[in-house]
């Protein structure tokens, strides 16, 4: 069996150097499709694994000998990196410095961002967690202030054609979806709608705010709903150590996620994407005086 994902058909292959291996077993422990076994104090292949090798690598990032290798899949040896020493790795406190130190930036100065500050955010995202090896999150890059803003601009005049669609006969028919479908509709999705028709008309950017880059991070159908929204806030995190400001924007996907065929060929978007998010980035305007503390809806502690 195999898992398919939009990246491959095909399992990993998994290779034991008998040689070199000393039977310690961490490898069979790590790996969650039980692809390996330790019999008559070996590492063997096994013939029944869940569903073949995923190929999430664990096996050979934990091998204390490097007799294990990973191969296909979009995986190799040659992914192997080392880890970087303890002393070098963001403590709580740094990382929760990052976190404080955050606010959703929407006013940018007028400076681009280099070609090596968007790689080392991508290099950063990639390294998030995914639903299934490999990732299968495809990504979009708006560079520069114009282009954000061309693509906005096509996405607000999207928002102004299906503005019927939320005037008073039509938006009593949302009912049929729901209390909460209708409460949304006409108290944000109604309003966000007449707020972009009027940036269109004033030539204004409400949607990416004329941010000098932005990534939009989308789902494959195979992938897992919450795929994209993890390498979007690890390249939010990414960015804010590096200075810049960032903002997600949630406005775009849910709604051209069904149709928009001509804009997502414009923009080389997945045709079919179940689920997605941006992330706008520049070098903030304005510097914020104090963080802000949030809470959650609940939390529910069961023990
Ligand atoms: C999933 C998600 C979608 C969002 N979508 C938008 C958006 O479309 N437009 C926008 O201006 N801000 C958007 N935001 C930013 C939030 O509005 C912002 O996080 C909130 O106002 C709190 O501000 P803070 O991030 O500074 O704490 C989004 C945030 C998240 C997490």
């Amino acid at each position: 069996m195999t898992i398919i994902t939009s990246r491959t058909k095909q399992n990993g292959t998994v290779r034991i150097n008998q040689e070199q291996c000393t039977a310690c077993g961490l490898c069979v422990k790590v790996c969650k499709d039980f692809s390996l076994v330790q019999t008559n104090g070996r590492i063997e292949i096994n013939p029944t694994p869940v569903f073949g090798c995923y190929g999430c690598g664990q096996c050979m990032a934990i091998c204390p000998t490097g007799a294990i290798t990973v191969s296909g899949r979009e995986i190799s040896p040659e992914d192997l990196q080392a880890l970087p020493p303890d002393s070098e790795r963001a403590s709580f406190g740094q990382l929760t410095n990052l976190y404080w130190g955050r606010r959703s930036i929407r006013d940018f100065k007028d400076q681009e961002i280099d070609d090596e500050t968007l790689q080392k955010i991508l290099d950063a995202a990639a390294l998030s967690p995914m639903g299934l090896p490999p990732s299968d999150v495809h990504v979009a890059v708006f560079r520069n202030r114009e282009t954000v803003r061309e693509f906005s601009f096509d996405v607000m005049n999207l928002y102004q054609k299906s503005r019927w669609l939320f005037s008073l006969p039509w938006v009593w028919i949302w009912r049929i979806f729901g209390k909460e479908t209708y409460e949304m509709m006409t108290g944000f999705v109604r309003p966000l709608v007449d707020c972009f028709s009027n940036s269109l008309k004033m030539r204004q950017n409400h949607l990416l705010y004329d941010a000098p880059l932005a990534l939009y991070f989308m789902a494959s159908p195979y992938s897992d709903p919450a795929d994209p929204v993890i390498p979007a806030t690890y390249a939010m995190l990414a960015a804010e150590s590096l200075g810049l400001g960032t903002c997600m924007i949630g406005s775009v996907h849910p709604f051209i996620q069904h149709g928009a065929k001509k804009l997502k060929e414009k923009w080389n978007l997945l045709s079919k994407s179940p689920s997605g998010i941006i992330v706008i980035f520049g070098y903030p305007k304005y510097k914020f005086q104090k963080s802000l503390k949030r809470t959650f809806a609940q939390v529910f502690v069961h023990q």
